[in-house]
């Protein structure tokens, strides 16, 4: 089959594109490489599979492009350009927010509407939710995002569903709840604590450190991506966490255990826009399609550090 993966040189998208390839599809990947993080990770993030002859790599923004050549042939689309991060979500970025999470999703969406897409798999967030009233959330739980990002993500989501109610469109939402790994973004937690441990850095902890998060390790949310494909069902949302819930402390004391390095930290404010906790319900991801995410978070951590530790120069910047 066919695919395209939208911001492919990111995180979630290169690791996509990784496994289609492995489970022998071809691929068309697409990215701006925006500048939130230095393109030299990005193009890290793409080594393993830039010399593909099953990729074509697209080195190109989705507003500018001509998607209509681009989705040529295609048979699914997994949609995770986005600019990602709430804190840079408020103040003056905020255009390219919109530029990136809503005006590219439409486009998108417009461009696959008359086609034979199977299924369009969008990159949604769990900070659509926002500091839900009642945890675990199910996909009934109203959304009330918190941040200028979750608007956007949520914004995305209801483009998405209106291409499927008005045009048939085969849309499927995956919620996503913090996910880790290696590559992962260098402005996430995990990667921050991991990195700052290893050098003996101070690590800034926004509140008390006794807010917890749904860890979800990168190999199930990719999991998750084709399982969707395949079995989810038009016009569905699901959330895409990793089982567990944990504090942001208990997780540090486990990057403490693995590394054997003792992190120095300094608590300070809260910041807008962050969910004091995220807990997800995956009952209906795995009812669809036998959604399961099965490494322990230690375990998840363990392969995030080792990879991290061999290419730490990488995000000396
Ligand atoms: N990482 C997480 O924990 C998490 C959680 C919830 C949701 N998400 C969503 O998952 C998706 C992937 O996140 P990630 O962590 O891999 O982020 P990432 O920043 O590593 O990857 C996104 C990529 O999209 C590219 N991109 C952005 N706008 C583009 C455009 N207009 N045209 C072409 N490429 C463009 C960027 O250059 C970037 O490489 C995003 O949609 C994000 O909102 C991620």
């Amino acid at each position: 089959m066919l695919f395209l993966v939208t911001g492919a040189a990111g995180f979630i998208g290169s690791h996509l594109c990784e496994r289609l390839l492995y489970d022998g599809h071809e691929v068309i990947g697409v990215d701006s490489f925006l500048d939130h993080y230095p393109r030299k990770v990005k193009e890290n993030n793409v080594l393993n599979i830039i010399h593909n002859p099953n990729l074509q790599f697209v080195d190109g923004d989705l507003c500018d492009l001509s998607l209509s050549e681009l989705l040529s042939g295609v048979d699914g689309v997994f949609h995770q350009a986005a600019i990602a991060g709430v804190r840079s979500s408020w103040g003056t970025l905020f255009d390219r927010y919109i530029k990136n999470n809503v005006l590219a999703t439409q486009l998108l969406l417009e461009a696959c509407m008359e086609l034979d897409i199977k299924k369009f798999v969008y990159a949604s967030s769990s900070s659509v939710y926002g500091d839900a009233q009642a945890l675990p959330v199910t996909e009934q739980t109203p959304t009330a995002p918190i941040s200028p990002y979750g608007v956007t993500k949520l914004a995305g989501e209801h483009l998405a569903h209106l291409y499927y109610k008005n045009y048939g469109l085969p849309v499927v939402s995956l919620r996503y709840f913090t996910i880790y790994g290696p590559r992962q973004r260098p402005d996430m937690g995990f990667h921050k604590f991991i990195y700052k441990t290893l050098k003996g850095e101070e690590i800034e902890i926004y509140g008390d450190g006794e807010q917890t998060r749904d860890f979800t390790y990168i190999d199930s949310a990719v999991e998750a991506n084709i399982s969707a494909f395949f079995n989810g069902i038009g016009g569905g949302v699901y959330n895409i966490g990793g089982g567990s819930r944990v504090r942001l402390i208990e997780a540090i004391g486990i990057i403490e255990d693995i590394t054997g390095k003792k992190a120095k930290l300094k608590f300070v404010e809260r910041q807008k826009g962050d969910a004091k906790h995220t807990f997800s319900d995956v009952s209906k991801a795995k009812k669809d399609f036998e959604y399961s995410p099965q490494l322990s978070l230690r375990e998840g951590l363990e392969r995030h550090c080792e990879w991290l530790e061999k290419n730490i120069e990488l995000y000396d910047f």
